[in-house]
């Protein structure tokens, strides 16, 4: 199947101008990024990065310096089809004074979202983010979990197409966080394109289809979280018994890594190296049991990536 492109940007440059001497900001790099529809997606990036600065050039808050691109098939300049995007800005407020009911309406009427059943939509995304029970308390009652899920349900009030997401789960306990991964999988499922600014890469993990990494304003990897999380070098070999050591040493092509009971862990750097490490075992008299591509947690391949980057800068 042919997935359209929900979201499609080239060659995108964001400088903020400094108002004083204190130096102009490079938020955005020559930023490219193209993401499917009905897909999760993940952008994530140390505090910084330009992951905010790229959502808000998308919505229209600010203007990229240079470079543009599409958002559901339409130049970002075309507003009107914002009318089928749904928003969860980072550290949003809402007036203390309103409950979860008044908000929603306040919203709806600001979207110019009325379909006739608007109190059927408000009850039905209320009980999406289990916030029924809060419809009519005070917002200056809730937690930032609550605070976060009534954000969520205010970004579907329109029944978009695509929701951004802001650092959705900031602040938000396991459990919170949890909840609002299940709900962003149900979204999925209905459907729904769901772009997610994080720096809280294990969640991330979790749910998306496809993440990219963006340091210093440029995108440094993207993929799928499988494509990006085969360490292609690290191999785990099982074998029986507990051979020495040192037979996983074999010159300089093949290091041992770490080793636990019958596995054992090696770096290497080709399928030939691998073979020859199994030929030599095999010589030995070991039993290979299993050998398996080792997977690093995203978290491992985001540190090592921006150590990286910033080790050839130095
Ligand atoms: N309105 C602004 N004026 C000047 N600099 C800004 C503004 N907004 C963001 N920046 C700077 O741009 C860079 C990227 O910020 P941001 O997009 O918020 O990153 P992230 O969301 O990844 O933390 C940072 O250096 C930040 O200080
Ligand atoms: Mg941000």
């Amino acid at each position: 199947m042919q997935l359209s492109k929900a979201i499609e940007v080239s060659n995108l440059t964001k400088i903020y101008k400094a108002r004083k001497k204190t130096g102009d900001v490079l938020a955005l790099d020559d930023f490219s990024l193209s993401v499917d529809t009905g897909q999760i997606f993940g952008l994530l990036g140390p505090n910084g990065a330009g992951k905010t600065t790229f959502v808000k050039i998308l919505l229209g808050i600010t203007n990229a310096t240079v470079g543009g691109g599409a958002i559901l098939g339409q130049p970002i300049s075309n507003y009107t089809v914002r009318s089928r995007i749904g928003y969860l800005p980072e550290n949003h407020k809402y007036p203390p004074y309103l409950n979860a009911e008044e908000l929603l309406i306040y919203f709806a009427k600001l979207c110019s979202y009325d379909n006739g059943k608007l109190n059927q939509r408000i009850d039905e995304l209320l009980a999406m983010v289990k916030m029924a029970r809060w419809k009519k308390v005070k917002i200056k009652k809730y937690s930032k979990g609550m605070m976060q899920r009534l954000g969520l349900a205010l970004s579907l009030i329109n029944e978009p197409d695509i929701v951004f997401l802001d650092e959705p789960t900031d602040g938000v306990d396991p459990i919170g966080r949890k909840e609002i991964r299940d709900i962003l999988i149900d979204l999925k499922n209905r459907g729904k394109t769901i772009f997610v600014n994080s720096h809280l890469l294990s969640e991330v993990e979790l749910i998306s289809d496809r993440v990219a990494i963006l340091h210093h304003g440029k995108l440094v990897r993207d993929g799928s979280v499988d494509e990006l999380t085969t360490a292609k070098e690290l191999y785990e070999i099982e074998v029986l018994g507990e051979p020495d050591e040192a037979l996983f040493n074999t010159g300089s092509t093949v290091s041992l890594v770490s080793h636990k009971d019958t596995k054992y862990t090696v770096k290497l750097d080709s399928v030939e190296n691998l073979n020859e490490l199994v030929d030599s075992l095999r010589n030995n008299g070991i039993l290979i049991k299993s050998i398996n591509p080792k997977k690093q947690s995203l978290e491992e391949l985001f540190i090592n990536t921006i150590k990286d980057k910033d080790d050839q800068k130095l």
